[in-house]
């Protein structure tokens, strides 16, 4: 374990409190081993997140702070209680999980909403290792725009070992000078990139610095749970080895370079920690105009003199490989459509429509939702056909299954396995899948005012 800071330590002992002893499954369902339900209460808070006055509206999971940074082993069942203390609905979404459709937490795709005062009880067995996230499925502007954004780690007991481990929330919030939250979104930008946040944070913080040993090799898991951001990712002073990309270990690892990762993405990073005490590397986003630096790493006690060449591989995900000999093509056609009024719902509604699949906008999240994108047979291989028709990246995001990147008609692509894929402004993208998973899978760009004003579907696999 990398040594903590003070702000660090606090964070901790938070995430701690978060495991309410509850009771556990095992009387309730006669499991063998005893199962802890970990109790998430999604409430209203205040937070500092600015140098100003505390940040008031902010909603959380658990007792203070952040939400809990959740730790799951795959292959073992995990249980959670959602007690919906805001006074509106809401749902959890396992993003990048590949679990049983009624877990899933989209409302009326796969759930009925759970009610403020009401509670949900989600228990799966995660069949794969990597970080992983979760946030609301409704009203998920405001939600997650307010904070409810937490990290998922699902260890591996076999997985290499490091010395040490960082988890990293990055995530905008939209506050005016005063520390209070303004607007979230501006329709203008709603049609173009999406609304930026005004202030950007790792775990809730400005810039954290975290210790780490010096020489040493440290797991970074970085999970980009903001709306709107799209970042480009480097590392100074420290050599930076991506070792997955969402959730799923690279084909051939390769030094961290200016990656491009969008909302909903992560990436774990083997960072080798200079060997000189003191000496600090900085993990910088370089998209825009001005460089940011994400947060720092400080060396310390005398060098481990690790080297990253040393590091086993990790083990590949069991996700089935799709057969591309007898793969039917699905397209799917991202575009912009003129604009029109969209349909209100429990679930919160921008009020606009600037984007479609297929050429249609989704309506809004309603009892009657449009009929699915496509329909798959369960068992079956597919090559979804992506097409960006805008002059915007979407990263675009698959739930409940996970899928290989085959070509793309603008750049060089390993055979990334993933849920979410960046899609360039004209890019064509082939995805292979195996529909073995059954259900009504939300598909949708994770730049959530894209999402909520049109760029949204579903494949119902049967
Ligand atoms: Cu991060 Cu529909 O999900
Ligand atoms: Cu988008």
């Amino acid at each position: 374990m990398p040594l903590l800071t003070r702000r660090k330590l606090l964070a901790a002992s938070a995430m701690a409190g978060g495991y309410a002893a509850g009771l556990g499954l095992a009387g309730r369902f006669g499991l063998a081993a005893p199962l802890e339900t970990q109790i998430l209460k999604a409430h209203r808070t205040e937070a500092p997140l600015s140098d100003t006055a505390p940040t008031k509206n902010v909603l959380t999971y658990g007792d203070a702070g952040m939400p809990p940074t959740l730790r799951m082993t795959k292959d073992k069942p995990f249980a959670a209680q959602l007690v919906n203390a805001l006074d509106e609905p809401t749902t959890i979404h396992w993003h990048g999980l590949r679990i049983a459709n009624r877990m899933d937490g989209v409302p009326f795709l796969t759930q009925p909403y759970v009610n403020a005062g009401e509670s949900f009880d989600y228990a799966f067995t995660p069949p794969d290792a990597g970080t992983f996230w979760y946030h609301p499925h409704c009203n998920t502007l405001t939600q997650m725009g307010h904070g409810l954004t937490g990290v998922i780690v699902v260890e591996n007991p076999d997985d290499p070992k490091f010395d040490g481990e960082v988890v990293l929330n990055l995530r905008d919030w939209r506050l005016g000078k005063d520390g209070q939250f303004i607007a979230q979104f501006l329709p203008r930008d709603a049609g173009k990139s999406g609304t930026f946040g005004t202030v950007r944070t790792a775990n809730w913080i400005g810039e954290p610095q975290y210790d780490a040993p010096a020489g040493g090799l440290v797991r970074l898991r970085v999970a980009i749970t903001d709306v709107t951001r799209i970042y480009r990712m480097s590392m100074e002073g420290a050599d930076a080895s991506v070792i997955a990309i969402d959730g799923n270990p690279v084909p051939a690892r390769f030094p961290l370079d200016s990656l491009m990762l969008g909302p909903g993405q992560r990436v774990d990073l083997a960072v080798r920690m200079p060997d000189t005490e003191g000496a600090i590397a900085m993990l910088k986003d370089t998209r825009g105009t001005t460089p940011k630096t994400i947060a720092t790493f400080r060396a310390v006690g005398g060098s481990l003199k690790r080297d990253v060449r040393d590091l086993a591989p990790l083990a590949e995900n069991p996700v089935a490989k799709a057969d591309v000999s007898t793969a039917q093509r699905i397209s799917l056609a991202l575009s912009a459509t003129a604009e029109n009024a969209a349909v209100d719902s429990l679930c919160g509604s921008l009020g606009y429509s600037f984007w479609a699949i297929n050429k249609v906008p989704w309506p809004g999240d309603t009892p009657d939702p449009t009929s699915p994108l496509a329909e798959l047979k369960l068992g079956k291989s597919y090559i979804l056909n992506v097409e960006n028709l805008t002059p915007h990246v979407h990263p675009i995001h698959l739930h409940g299954m996970s899928f290989t990147v085959l070509a793309s008609s603008t750049r060089e692509v390993a055979p990334q396995v993933t849920d979410t894929y960046l899609i360039n402004a004209n890019e064509k993208v082939q995805l292979a899948l195996v529909a073995d998973n059954p259900g009504d899978w939300a598909f949708h760009c994770h730049i959530i005012e894209h999402q909520k004003t049109g760029m949204s579907g579903y494949l119902r696999v049967t």
